[in-house]
């Protein structure tokens, strides 16, 4: 079949993987290619087994594989071949020389930009999927425009706001498509094309258009404002605990107030994830470079709150536990920095894990997603960590039980059963509130949930 365009997306992570996946999908007549490095992630793509886990991807990705999805390790050979280029490629934080700590690392984005330019044959639109910091477009434009050999290139801003966990409705029902080019008239065009592409199944009043420099802050913005409410109610909690205020109560009563609304307003052990971390610091470094101390100040706070948040609910551990952890057996449930994936990234688990070997705990991991990945996470400790798949099997023997994830299936555990096989006194330390605290207590745990009361029976 002759297709009508060709989208090429280099990096097949977390977000290249399903956005390529749901255009194929809506797009029959466009032929989508999906290329990255990474030998193994490709294979895992054309295979039984994905590379990530998350509901409903396997449908979509099954719809259109072999149609007019493809997945390659060739980027070289099929960038002539497309007339758009998604670019989704890693931006972690630096590590090193300047901005070490806080800046985004642009070596694998300009690498592809380089790459692009070399091979490219005929005119491209260039698009920005990864989160990159604000005018880095200006600096790929430069890049690809330093080309010799008559080709031109748009280069567009298109920042991904799905979330793991529920990526494929966030696809499939975005509340936004938002999309940046140049104001001339070849920048608009090259909006249009895009347009053109989410309008298969998005509605047009829910596509956005601006331009490039916005489209690129909105989404370092959008991030930031959301840790900040997860930052805001997690200091909340720990008023609450201290006045025996609770945090859910005020959480709903504030909720209520269609100026503050409803969500994200869970307290939590904290806020982990690829991005929230990464792009808040991203902010805060732009900020100082353009002189905004203050600015760069207020937004620093929301990501040291979280570091104090995880290392309060450690701290609550130790006192709890009677002021010391040695060779005391804590169950971990939960390792995902959230439930319904398996992706471990900046998750608390792996602050708290590290904080309670310190202590010298003997600590068991239990996760229905991410065990491989935690053993990833802790391969430098990982002799001094055990890891269950099965949740009795980790708490036999436990002084204490924290729960590190929100995943459903640990909400409909035999507590009863887990208390009668753990040492007494029992304790559990709920880091997501998700469990019936009233009824733990009855069984005769101590229960040490986020920003309420303790329930101490011994
Ligand atoms: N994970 C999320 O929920 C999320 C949401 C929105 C935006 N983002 C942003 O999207 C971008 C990608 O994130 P991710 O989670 O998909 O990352 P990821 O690490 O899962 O995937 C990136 C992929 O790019 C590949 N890659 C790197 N350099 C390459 C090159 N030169 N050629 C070919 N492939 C190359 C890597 O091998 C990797 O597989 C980041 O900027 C991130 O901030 C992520």
């Amino acid at each position: 079949m002759a297709f009508k365009q060709t989208i090429l997306c280099i990096g097949a992570g977390y977000v290249g993987g399903p956005t390529m996946s749901m255009i194929a999908k809506n797009c029959p007549d466009t032929q989508v290619i999906v290329v990255d490095l990474n030998e193994a992630r490709i294979k895992a793509w054309q295979s039984e087994t994905l590379p990530i886990y998350e509901p409903g991807l396997r449908e979509v990705v099954d719809e259109a594989i072999g149609r007019n999805l493809f997945f390659s390790t060739d980027v070289i050979a099929n960038i002539p071949k497309a007339d758009i280029i998604f670019v989704s490629v890693n931006t972690p934080t630096k590590t090193y020389g300047q901005g070490a700590g806080r800046a985004a690392d642009l070596q694998y984005w300009e690498a592809v930009a380089r790459t692009i330019k070399e091979h490219a044959t005929s005119d491209t639109i260039v698009v920005e999927k990864s989160t990159l910091p604000v005018r880095t477009a200006e600096a790929i434009e430069r890049i690809l425009h330093a080309s010799q050999n008559g080709v031109h290139f748009d280069v567009l801003s298109n920042p991904e706001f799905l979330a793991e966990g529920t990526a494929i409705h966030d696809l499939e029902n975005p509340d936004r498509v938002l999309i940046g080019g140049r104001e001339d008239e070849q920048g608009q065009k090259a909006i249009q094309t895009l347009v053109d592409i989410y309008a298969e199944w998005v509605p047009r009043e829910k596509i956005l258009t601006t331009n490039v420099w916005s489209a690129e802050l909105s989404k370092l913005t959008a991030n930031a404002f959301l840790a900040q409410r997860i930052s805001s109610i997690n200091a909340i909690s720990a008023l609450c605990e201290a006045t025996e205020a609770d945090v859910d109560e005020v959480a709903h009563a504030i909720g209520t107030d269609s100026r503050i609304g409803p969500k994200f307003l869970r307290s939590s052990v904290g806020f982990g994830g690829s991005c929230f971390k990464k792009d808040i610091l991203n902010l805060v470094y732009l900020c100082e470079h353009y002189g905004l101390t203050e600015v760069a100040a207020y937004w620093e706070q929301v990501v040291l709150m979280n570091e104090y948040q995880m290392n309060r609910f450690v701290d609550k551990i130790v006192s709890g536990l009677f002021n010391t952890l040695v060779n005391k057996r804590i169950a971990l449930f939960g390792f995902a920095f959230k439930a319904n994936t398996g992706d471990t990234r900046e998750s608390p688990a792996i602050t708290v894990t590290r904080r309670l070997l310190e202590e010298r705990a003997n600590v068991v991991i239990s996760d229905p997603q991410a065990i491989p990945e935690a053993k990833h996470d802790l391969a430098d400790v990982i002799d001094h960590v055990e890891f269950s798949e099965d949740p009795y099997e980790a708490a036999k023997g436990a002084h204490a039980v924290c729960i590190m994830t929100e995943w459903e299936q640990f909400k409909d555990l035999d507590y009863q059963r887990i208390y009668d096989a753990m040492l007494k006194p029992a304790s559990i330390f709920d880091g997501r509130n998700i469990l019936d605290h009233a009824a733990l207590g009855e069984i005769g745990f101590n229960v040490y949930p986020v920003g309420k009361h303790a329930i101490v029976n011994g």
